[in-house]
This record gives C-alpha cells, structure tokens and sequence, in this order.
C-alpha cells in the first residue's frame, strides 16, 4: 500500500461493527450464545441487502459480546489491526444500549473497553477514546439514560456523546435533551445526518442539537447553502466513503462528494464505520483517498492532522497526536 507509511486517526468506527467473523465465532462460542447462521457465511465479512437490513445484522452479530472481557478483547483486536496500518490514534463509538441488552452494565462496559485500551497502548503505541452513542431508533428515552450515565459514571476514555443508527427514525430535536446535559457537563458530540438521509436531516442536527462534527453528512452537498453554513461553523465531516459505496448510497466512486466537498473547504476525515460490513479498513480508506480520488500524501496527511485537531479528546493528547504527526 502506498499510504502505509501515512500516520492515521480514526474519529468514527462502531465498536461492535469491528468484529471480525472468526472473533464472533470465538466470543460466542466461549459465552455459549447460538449466532444467527446468516451471519456467518463468510470468513472475512458479513452480508446484507440495504441499510436496515445492515442494522439488523449488526445487532445480530454484537449479541456475542456477554462480557467485559468481551469488550476488552474486541477494542484489543481492532486497535492491533489499526496499529498495523500505521493508525495512531481511534475514537470509536460505543453503546450503552448494546452493552445492556448483553447484560453488561455501563461501568462495567467502560471498564472493559478501557482495560482493551490501554493494554494496546502498552502494546503498540495506538491510543483510543471512546464516544458513547445512543441509538436513533431505539428513541430518546433510550438517550437520555446514556447521557446520564456519562455524567454519573465519568471515565477519562469516555470523550463525548454520539448519535448511530436510523437516521430517518424520530427527529433530532427528541434527543436535544440527551445532548444539552452532556454539552453543559463540557462534553463535545457528533451525530450521523446526510447519508441515509438527505440535507434537511443535517440541517435539523445543526439547528437542534450542539454538535462539531457530524457523522458522514454528505449529503449536505445537495445544498449549497448547507455547506457555507458547515464551512463557516467549522463543522467536521466524518467521511466514510467505503460504508456509503457498499450501502448503495453511491454507485461508483466517481459520484461520491469527497472531492466536491473538499474543495468547497469542509473540515474531514477518512474512516472505516463498520470494516468487515463494507470490507474495509481504516488503511484501505487512505489507499482508496489516493487510488480512487487521487488525494496526495501530502493530501492525506492533512486531513489526519485535521482529524487530530478535530478529535474528542484532551488538548494533550493531540499535542502528543500531532508531534507524531511530525
Ligand atoms: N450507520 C448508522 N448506524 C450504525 C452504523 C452505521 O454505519 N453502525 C452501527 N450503527
Ligand atoms: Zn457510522
């Protein structure tokens, strides 16, 4: 790969999207949990037919995950991926709500995706925040509790509070409760818009919620004036070019707006979402940044310090970020 050699951040990744087949072969078969046979047909990746039947299978699949150990190995083992493709630091995205329909408390969850954490750190040098995430179809009033679990069950991997799944399910003024606790705590947050859905659905997350970055938000290109509006706010576009061509959100690479949006000045970065969903990687997205759009190392390596600038965590933490960055 010629972008091996790039250092890379990830800002969005679903935790439970990071399973590999083998992995939830092997977490299941040690918590005694009877997978679904349609999800494991293949040996790298999983299958589905459209976004909701993604969502399905993805709920399908992180029902292997029982434990807090689980959850310490599964981090672990994504982030020894990531470190291999020279990724030097992730913020992925974890939910209260899976851990919960598995069994696992938050405490316990955190704790657990905390001790994955720093045992890959002590490993490999990779570091990794978390984001908690609600779920937008399971509705607010599964919401509220995950931001209030956030502010009392504090934990230095916990950075800031996020929004996955349906994005045409309720409306965002639903969540603005959930997401003004967190934001008055000092919390930053994200919210997927404007993939699955179109610009008004990123419009809507501008207006009712306190939002600096917005998961995927492509979208937004169908509106001229949306995209000054993100430009001028310096709002960051989690770009995951992989997850929106294999979801059909695109045909061809071609019709995809990163370059357009690039260009019109939007703050970005390159993520995987969910890798053996759309069978990608964190390093297959900076190869296909170069391959597929033609962006230039230097190109590349602009839009990592922009994802550093741009990440969740503590202001020293990017300062050790950037200085890797060199
Ligand atoms: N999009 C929306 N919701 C999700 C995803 C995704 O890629 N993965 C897990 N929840
Ligand atoms: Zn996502």
């Amino acid at each position: 790969m010629q972008t091996q050699n790039i250092p890379k951040v990830e800002l969005h990744v679903h935790i439970e999207g990071t399973i590999t087949p083998s992995l939830a072969k092997k977490l299941a078969t040690r918590n005694g949990v009877k997978l679904d046979p349609s999800v494991l047909q293949y040996e790298d990746h999983y299958t589905f037919t459209d976004f909701l039947d993604f969502l399905n299978q993805y709920d399908m699949v992180a029902d292997c995950i029982r434990t807090p150990q689980d959850y310490e190995d599964l981090v672990y083992d994504y982030l020894e991926r990531c470190a291999a493709e020279n990724v030097i630091y992730v913020e992925f995205f974890g939910s209260k709500d899976h851990g919960e329909a598995c069994g696992i408390s938050y405490p316990d969850m955190v704790a657990g995706m905390a001790k994955g954490i720093e045992r890959a750190e002590a490993d490999f040098g990779i570091i990794c925040r978390c984001i908690m995430t609600c779920v937008r179809h399971y509705g607010h009033e599964r919401a509220l509790p995950a931001a209030q679990a956030m502010i009392d069950h504090p934990h230095p991997i916990v950075v800031g509070l996020g929004m996955a799944g349906d994005e045409n399910a309720h409306h965002p003024k639903d969540f603005a409760a959930a997401f003004n606790l967190v934001h008055k705590a000092g919390y930053p947050t994200t919210a997927h818009a404007g993939e699955a859905a179109g610009p008004q659905s990123v419009k809507d997350c501008l207006k009712y919620l306190p939002i600096k970055r917005i998961g995927h938000g492509v979208r937004s290109i169908e509106d001229p004036a949306l995209v000054k509006e993100i430009v001028q706010k310096g709002i960051a576009l989690e770009l995951c070019p992989g997850s929106n061509l294999s979801l059909g959100f695109y045909d061809q690479p071609e019709d995809h707006p990163i370059l357009k949006l690039k260009e019109a000045g939007c703050r970005m970065s390159l993520n995987s979402d969910d890798p053996p969903y759309f069978m990608t990687t964190i390093g297959m997205e900076y190869e296909n940044g170069m391959q597929l759009w033609g962006l230039t190392e230097d190109e590349l390596r602009g839009i990592t310090k922009m994802a550093i600038e741009d990440a969740f965590c503590d202001d020293e933490t990017k300062a050790k970020l950037l200085a890797k960055l060199g």
